[in-house]
């Protein structure tokens, strides 16, 4: 079966991480923005490791100085994930990124980007959704920061808060205040843990931030305990089996715990997180899990039901979805 039609629900995508690097380059030359270093010479994006990848992520994001930039990067992002099939998308927003670190016109960046998504809504039948996230590696002080954008904007749109960047730096609980506030704010909660950091990153994040979701999560495999605490707490797992496989946490997808991991019981869920860095498609993430565990339309339709039923948004979204 081709996948590509199949209709896909998509929890995990770095708004800036999905941008096709034609249009960063793009961009780059009409403002003159020297990102060297950025590229391969094949025109796709370079890294050696995880920290690497996040500092070119970074420097690719140095292009996007307007609202009308991020406009035009929701169009070329949601054109993307509506070729594959993705009829429902929640995107990782950082108010760090749009603007360069200056968090002061996040509502500006914020009304572009519902403009595009709404757009796209009506010409390509895709639906979004907004994730303000915060980046590990600035700190706890910068998350806190955040959190208040988000909370300021936090409604039908702007549904939820959650952390990515270096799991390496500082603990999940360095960042329980900005959580706390996005709670408080009625935002639903996830958080990157047991991608680079093993099982106990996922108990410091299920503890000190009561997040209900977990971006990645897969190194619950290494911990009995934990996969029974994800089940008995029903939390659900953003997977991204192609990333983990690119940055070399897995040698392939056939070694990914995923399907260990949904066979246990564990809520699983599919995603691309940054798909042209790991040369991804939401279509290819279902080829390649097919080719691995054999899975079928039924499978992948239990998938979307556990996305569906996961997601952060209002009941009449979900009622619409699919
Ligand atoms: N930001 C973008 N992609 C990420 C990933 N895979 N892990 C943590 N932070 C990220
Ligand atoms: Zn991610």
């Amino acid at each position: 079966m081709s996948w590509k039609t199949f209709p896909k629900v998509e929890l995990h995508l770095h708004h800036e991480g999905a941008a096709p690097p034609a249009f960063i380059r793009g961009l780059a030359k009409e403002k003159s923005v020297n990102i060297s270093g950025v590229f391969a010479e094949d025109g796709s994006y370079v890294f050696t490791d995880f920290v690497h990848f996040l500092s070119v992520y970074e420097a690719a994001t140095q292009v996007l100085k307007t609202p009308e930039d991020y406009h035009r990067l929701t169009l070329a992002v949601l054109e993307q994930s509506a070729a594959n099939g993705v009829v429902y998308s929640e995107t990782f927003l950082s108010p760090d990124f749009c603007g360069n670190r200056d968090l002061s016109a996040w509502r500006e960046f914020l009304h572009a980007i519902r403009e595009a998504a709404d757009q796209a809504e009506r010409d390509m039948g895709i639906t979004l959704r907004g994730i303000v996230t915060c980046v590990r590696h600035f700190g706890p002080d910068k998350a806190k920061q955040t959190a208040r954008c988000a909370a300021e904007t936090a409604g039908d749109w702007i549904t939820g808060f959650g952390m990515g960047g270096d799991e390496g730096q500082g603990r999940q609980g360095d960042f329980a205040y900005a959580f706390d506030m996005a709670r408080e704010a009625g935002l639903r909660l996830t958080t990157h843990a047991g991608e680079w950091g093993g099982p106990q990153s996922v108990h410091d994040a299920l503890d000190d931030l009561r997040v209900e979701r977990i971006g990645h999560g897969v190194r619950a495999i290494e911990d009995p305990a934990l996969i029974e605490r994800l089940v008995a707490e029903n939390i659900v797992l953003e997977v991204c089996p192609g990333s983990n496989v690119a940055l070399g946490l897995y040698p392939d997808v056939a070694s990914h715990p995923i399907a260990r991991l949904r066979d246990a019981g564990v809520k699983v869920t599919v995603s691309t997180d940054d798909p042209p860095f790991f040369h991804s498609t939401m279509t290819q993430e279902y080829e390649q899990l097919e080719q691995a565990f054999g899975w079928d339309e039924e499978d992948f339709a239990a998938l979307n039901r556990s996305a569906i039923d996961a997601a952060f948004c209002t009941e009449d979204t979900r009622a619409r979805i699919i």
